[in-house]
């Protein structure tokens, strides 16, 4: 049986990880400028930037206040995985910074880049993955070789392919509804059969010019709200177009979509220091613009495209940070201010409350009202990591303690279907708890970083509210809630070149 067929039934627990960007600050890696260089796949680049991603990290983590809801939204230009570049670092490179990123605690949403560009990155080469049968194949084959690759397998938190919308394939009424929503449910497949993570489709910001006037139609190169029905959610570009506020209410009205599932990237450009126009004469004014609307429109996370857009000491049209990695530009302190959080909301999927909570000043007796004593006893040393092959197996469930949560000290649940403790402690009892049922659950310290003895599986039924196996949400492969309103990130640029 292959690994797809395996795990195939747990694809919608993972479709449904509950609202998984909010509160999320996304970023591309600082100094991976975007549209030169290949995508800075040269060697002195990478060199350059593997040198320089924990600072990075760093940077994001202090500036955006959020150390453990971080998303780093990964480009990754496809063609780099093809057969022609195998013997290329392509993927071995991109295999080592999602397993960075993901020891570090940090989401990664892997986005493919020009799906536009053949296999040789020739531009405006034969790709035309929507008409062209054979290019598609191609296409899809390199992403599942991305996909597939153990490095990067598991390590994910959402895919998004780069919308063709803007390609001269597309453009000029050359691609059909249609044909993208048949583009778009053939990559929601592969993710879900590859990946097992939410597809997130892309549209840059031209995709909201066209909502003008009442925005009877809302339809860029066969990018609709139907077509993009077809993945999990939206990841959209976006910036300051007096339309975005219409089609972003177009997209709500005529697609499946609710806002949990938009995230708008803010990808209003440094006008205060290129040549890019402001839309509303200043940065500031744009920006300020631009949350009104996000906030006025209900969403509820937003995202910055690049961290830095350039190379070091190279033009920043876009970047928040500065090319050489010092700090943030203007419009990345603002951004920074967007995101501080406030008061931290329970994880979205709340279950029912332990039955009772109090902080104790003694970790050892912490208050949780505990069936028997020897609980207490119970040992778990496994780490996040260890976690989530776990929780894809179905092995355990976790989630956030809800309205019982205790911030920075209790937050999140896990439980074991069967663990060595439970099943030692119930040989010892008179009478077995439940009979078979050998689940224990356990709260993470967050201080500590350990795991703190909860309860009997059994006595909780934490793991029973859902029919097939749970996968932790997201923002729970790291520890923590997510707070609300705050930022998300995505890379990217302005209209990229395609
Ligand atoms: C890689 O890209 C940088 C930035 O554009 C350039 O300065 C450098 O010469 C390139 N290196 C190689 C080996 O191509
Ligand atoms: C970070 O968040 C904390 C808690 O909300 C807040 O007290 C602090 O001022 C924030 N720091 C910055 C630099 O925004
Ligand atoms: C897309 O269209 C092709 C050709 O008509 C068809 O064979 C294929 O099954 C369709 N794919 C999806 C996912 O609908
Ligand atoms: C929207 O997001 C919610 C929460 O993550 C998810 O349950 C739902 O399936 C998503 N909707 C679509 C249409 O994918
Ligand atoms: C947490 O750490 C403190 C000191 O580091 C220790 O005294 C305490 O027992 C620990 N608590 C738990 C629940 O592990």
């Amino acid at each position: 049986m292959s690994r797809s067929m395996l795990l195939l039934p747990l694809l919608l627990s993972f479709a449904h990880a509950d609202l998984i960007f909010e509160g999320t600050v996304w970023s591309a890696p600082t100094r991976l400028s975007s549209w030169s260089e290949r995508w800075m796949m040269n060697d002195t680049l990478w060199d350059t930037y593997l040198a320089v991603r924990d600072d990075d990290l760093q940077l994001l983590r202090e500036n955006f206040n959020h150390s453990r809801y971080l998303t780093v939204i990964l480009y990754f230009p496809t063609y780099l995985a093809s057969e022609l570049h195998v013997g290329s670092k392509g993927i071995d490179r991109l295999a080592s910074v999602v397993e960075h990123f993901y020891n570090a605690n940090t989401q990664v949403i892997l986005f493919f880049g020009r799906p536009d560009f053949d296999d040789s990155g020739c531009d405006h080469c034969d790709a035309d993955i929507v008409h062209d049968p054979s290019s598609r194949a191609s296409f899809m084959a390199n992403m599942r070789r991305v996909l597939q690759d153990p490095r990067i397998f598991g390590h994910l938190h959402a895919v998004s392919v780069y919308w063709m919308g803007a390609s001269h394939y597309c453009t000029n009424d050359r691609c059909s509804e249609d044909e993208i929503a048949n583009l778009t449910t053939a990559l929601t497949q592969l993710i879900h059969e590859e990946a097992q993570v939410p597809h997130l489709v892309h549209v840059d910001g031209p995709f909201w010019e066209s909502c003008l006037g009442d925005c009877l139609a809302l339809n860029v190169g066969g990018y609709t709200p139907t077509s993009l029905s077809a993945g999990d959610g939206v990841l959209a570009e976006s910036w300051t177009q007096g339309t975005l506020p219409n089609g972003v209410r177009k997209l709500l009205q005529d697609s499946k979509f609710s806002p949990i599932n938009i995230t708008l990237i803010c990808d209003v450009p440094n006008c205060y220091m290129s040549d890019k126009l402001c839309s509303t004469g200043s940065v500031e004014s744009d920006i300020s613009t631009w949350f009104g609307w996000h906030k006025e429109l209900g969403l509820r996370s937003w995202a910055v495209w690049n961290f830095v857009d350039g190379p070091v000491g190279g033009a920043n049209d876009y970047g928040d940070v500065k090319t050489d990695g010092s700090g943030l530009t203007r419009k990345g302190k603002i951004y920074s201010s967007y995101a501080t959080p406030g008061p931290l909301s329970p994880p979205p999927s709340t279950p029912p409350p332990p039955p009772s909570l109090t902080p104790a000043a003694d970790p050892h007796s912490w208050g949780w009202t505990q069936s028997t004593l020897q609980i207490a006893s119970c040992h778990e040393t496994k780490t996040w990591k260890d976690v989530v092959p776990l929780a894809i197996s179905g092995q355990v469930c976790t989630g956030g303690l809800g309205s019982q949560l205790q911030p920075g000290l209790f937050e999140v649940w896990l439980c074991f279907h069967d663990h060595p403790c439970s099943r030692q402690l119930q040989a010892l009892a008179l009478s077995p708890l439940t009979d078979g049922d050998y689940g224990m659950c356990f709260v993470f310290h967050e201080q500590n970083k350990s795991w703190v003895p909860w309860e009997y599986g059994a006595k909780l039924h934490l793991c029973e509210s859902s029919s097939s196996p749970r996968v932790p949400p997201s923002d729970q492969t790291l520890p923590g809630p997510t707070p609300p309103e705050t930022a998300g990130v995505l890379p990217e640029t302005s209209p990229p070149p395609m």
